[in-house]
């Protein structure tokens, strides 16, 4: 049996309220972490008072955060589209239609280049602080697509979305309901052992409150989870259709009226916030502060994608939080790590406190500030997914 005190941290974030200074982010000067043999932490607090383990490291003085939750992603697809985003900067809206263009580009790639372009970008997100990402389908949108896609996910992690009703796919541009139900029969059938969840895009150009409500209600029937992409691109109903069905998160919440965030406020439903959209987008960021002032759960994500946000970062998201969307320091990086873990309903993640998975970051910096005032710098030096680097 094999304990590690990490010792000599900085300021460690627990994200536990018991824990430190009181705050949300339960925080800790000069602080030690002890980590059991099964990767879990089993002591948090001063330094001065830290248990003997088997082996010690040594922080060095630097700030030690809880592994970033990303609970929103688009992993599985081939190709990029680097040509829409430049015609975007020179003034193209964004449009859903785009999706499309990796659909085909999907659909003609062998399993192997998924496969490696999928396990790049984890790995991407991992260097970067990623220690729990959820990894949707939807660029496949027929039934071997969309289950390879699911299949491939599942091998990186347990949080999959089955997203097969992201757009309606060109042969079925004539009958948009001949697609909701092979959606919501077949290819729910073949997709459901392999995920989790199930998600829909509700916004004009991609399904409607009735195609959205019979997706997530198959799913639910099916025992998986909902999550919705809602009020993205416009006002619309599916923050209040997420609410009404229980969904663990509505993602994006862009253009919200006040009977949406009342709704939210209401729900166990998280807001879940996608920053990096409304930059690569250059579009109105969502008003993090309303919802946080109505006290609505808000989460923070990277919707990595190869469309609207091609961004593995959760650091880039937080710093845009801050800046862009006026949250503290504080409060984006609960919503990056905690909040994640409250989208996606887990309690043994997110947190550096008795009983959680010991998923760390080491920052090369005195404070969690320094992820947004120092945006772009690589401060992520170690990730501990349940233990340290080398010892895996
Ligand atoms: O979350 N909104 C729908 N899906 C993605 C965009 C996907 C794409 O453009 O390829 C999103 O922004
Ligand atoms: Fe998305």
């Amino acid at each position: 049996m094999v304990t590690t005190l990490l010792d000599r941290i900085g300021l460690l974030v627990t994200n536990d309220p018991t824990l430190g200074d009181g705050s949300a982010l339960g925080q800790l000067a000069d602080a030690a972490l002890v980590v059991d043999a099964r990767g879990t932490v089993s002591w948090a607090g001063p330094s001065a008072q830290a248990p003997a383990a088997d082996v010690r490291l040594d922080a060095g003085g630097r700030c030690v955060v809880p592994g970033f939750v990303d609970s929103h992603a688009h992993l599985v697809f081939a190709g990029d589209r680097a040509a829409e985003f430049t015609a975007r900067m020179s003034g193209q809206p964004y449009a859903a239609g785009g999706i499309r263009t990796t659909v085909a580009a999907t659909r003609d790639a062998p399993d192997e280049v998924l496969a490696a372009n999928l396990a790049r970008l984890v790995a991407e997100l991992r260097r970067q602080g990623t220690t729990t990402v959820e990894i949707k389908s939807g660029y496949g949108l027929t039934v071997h697509d969309e289950s390879r896609a699911l299949a491939l996910a599942r091998a990186h992690t347990d949080e999959t979305t089955f997203l097969g009703a992201h757009v309606v796919p060109p042969e079925y541009a004539d009958d948009p309901s001949a697609y909701v139900d092979l959606v919501t029969g077949p290819m729910l059938d073949a997709c459901g052992p392999y995920a989790r969840w199930i998600d829909v895009f509700c916004e004009d150009g991609a399904f409607d409150s009735d195609a959205a409500r019979a997706v997530l209600t198959a799913g639910l029937a099916r025992g998986l989870g909902a999550r919705v992409h809602a009020n993205q691109l416009g006002p619309g109903p599916g923050v209040q259709l997420a609410c009404e069905l229980g969904a663990a998160s509505a993602d994006h919440c862009t253009h919200l009226d006040d009977v949406d965030v009342a709704a939210l406020a209401d729900s166990a439903t998280v807001a879940t916030l996608l920053p990096g959209v409304e930059f690569s987008t250059r579009s109105p960021y969502p008003d993090a502060r309303r919802l946080l002032a109505a006290g609505v759960t808000v989460a923070l994500a990277t919707d990595c994608n190869p469309g609207s946000c091609y961004t593995s970062s959760m650091p880039f998201c937080i710093a845009l939080a801050v800046r862009e969307m006026r949250m503290t320091p504080a409060e984006a990086l609960w919503a990056a790590t905690a909040g994640g873990a409250a989208a996606l309903r887990r309690t043994d993640v997110g947190r550096l406190a008795p009983g959680s998975r010991a998923d760390l970051v080491l920052l090369d910096a005195p404070s969690y500030v320094h992820l947004a005032y120092r945006p772009g710098v690589p401060l992520v030096t170690d990730v501990w997914a349940g233990r340290p680097p080398a010892t895996r």
